[in-house]
């Protein structure tokens, strides 16, 4: 007799695809596929070049064979095509950075579940209220990404012929102060809560930064943003928004531009079917753990809320920035 029972496929396959991302991590935060740049390695030879014991770490590179990130043969391993080109430090293509912002995101994301059990967002984020001490460890964090994102975009837009610029939302300003070493003619401006920016100055100035970057205090959901400029870039601000409150802001960046000025919206946006792109449905579930309303925003809302500030030319690009943010561009007409 036949089983009408159908296979648990998909349910064994998720769960083997979070075994093998949990390998990816670990082989990244250990940096174990740099070593192997040279060609091929024994277990022992890994562990020696990165300062572990062979024996568990055998565990390890098995499962990364298993991952598809490494192959092995008689005894000895070697980087696949794809670890080479990412994983290995200083290929101007790295990802292995990724490594602390995939294990903080995952363990938010086991608290989904009970955010929504609870109705209370497990790790939230808030930035007009939490401590000042954990915004710092949080913008800090993500920096890192901020200022591959930035470069990832410089390298696709001229922003040569542009004089003033803002970066609103600017958190821990690895945007404007990437910008500003790039291009000395640039007049750049870091806008915050003003909850935020005493965070920013402090790591502008860190950076010797400080004559460059002008970290300047605004909420861009209540009103008007002080100042003027030919372009406007957002990177990961509407998402932390509720939908009434990106509409607002888009509204005020609009009105802070000169005409003709551009705005670059950067950030996790699905795809209109909301099921794609996969790091942008991933993050939604960060969000429900970290804001009462924030999300990931369809292609289509930020569309209307673009067009109903009077943008034109709405540009959603076919690539993503650090192959991970998707990036939506408009003009205010002339
Ligand atoms: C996810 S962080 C992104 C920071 C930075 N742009 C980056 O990509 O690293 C969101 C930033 O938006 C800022 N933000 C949130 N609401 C804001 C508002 N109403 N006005 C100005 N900034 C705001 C937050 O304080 C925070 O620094």
């Amino acid at each position: 007799m036949e089983s009408s029972v159908a296979p648990a496929d998909t349910i064994n396959k998720l769960r083997a695809a979070a075994d093998a991302a949990c390998a990816m991590q670990a082989g990244m935060e250990l940096d174990l596929f740099t070593p192997l740049k040279d060609g091929p390695m024994t277990a022992g030879e890994i562990a020696r070049a990165i300062g572990v014991k062979s024996d568990r770490l055998r565990l390890l590179l098995w499962a990364l064979v298993a991952a598809g990130l490494l192959t092995e043969r008689e005894g000895r391993f070697a980087n696949t095509d794809e670890a080479k080109q990412y994983l290995v430090k200083g290929q101007p293509s790295y990802m292995g950075y990724l490594h602390a912002t995939l294990a903080n995101a995952w363990t938010v994301r086991l608290k989904t579940a009970a955010s929504l059990r609870t109705g209370v967002p497990q790790d939230k984020l808030d930035f007009s209220n939490s401590p000042s001490s954990e915004l710092e460890k949080f913008l800090r964090r993500i920096n890192t990404k901020n200022i591959a994102t930035t470069r990832s975009l410089l390298a696709r837009h001229d922003f040569s012929t542009i004089k003033t610029l803002a970066d609103v939302g600017c958190g821990g300003a690895g945007l404007a102060m990437t910008i500003a070493q790039t291009f000395s003619q640039l007049q750049v401006t870091a806008i915050d809560l003003a909850e935020i920016t005493p965070i920013t100055r402090k790591i502008v100035k860190e950076e010797g930064l400080a004559g460059r970057v002008e970290v300047v205090s605004a909420d861009v959901v209540s009103g008007p943003l002080p100042g003027s400029y030919d372009a406007a870039i957002l990177r990961g601000l509407i998402q932390v928004l509720s939908a009434k409150d990106a509409r607002a802001a888009i509204k005020n960046i609009g009105a802070a531009l000169k005409p003709g000025g551009r705005v670059f919206i950067i950030g996790y946006v699905l795809d209109n079917s909301r099921v794609s792109p996969s790091v942008a449905v991933g993050y939604n579930l960060n969000f429900i753990n970290n804001f009462d309303a924030g999300e990931a925003y369809t292609e289509s809302e930020h569309r209307e809320w673009l067009s109903e500030a009077g943008f034109v030319d709405i540009e959603r690009a076919s690539y993503t920035l650090a192959g991970e943010m998707s990036l939506i561009t408009a003009r205010k007409p002339a």
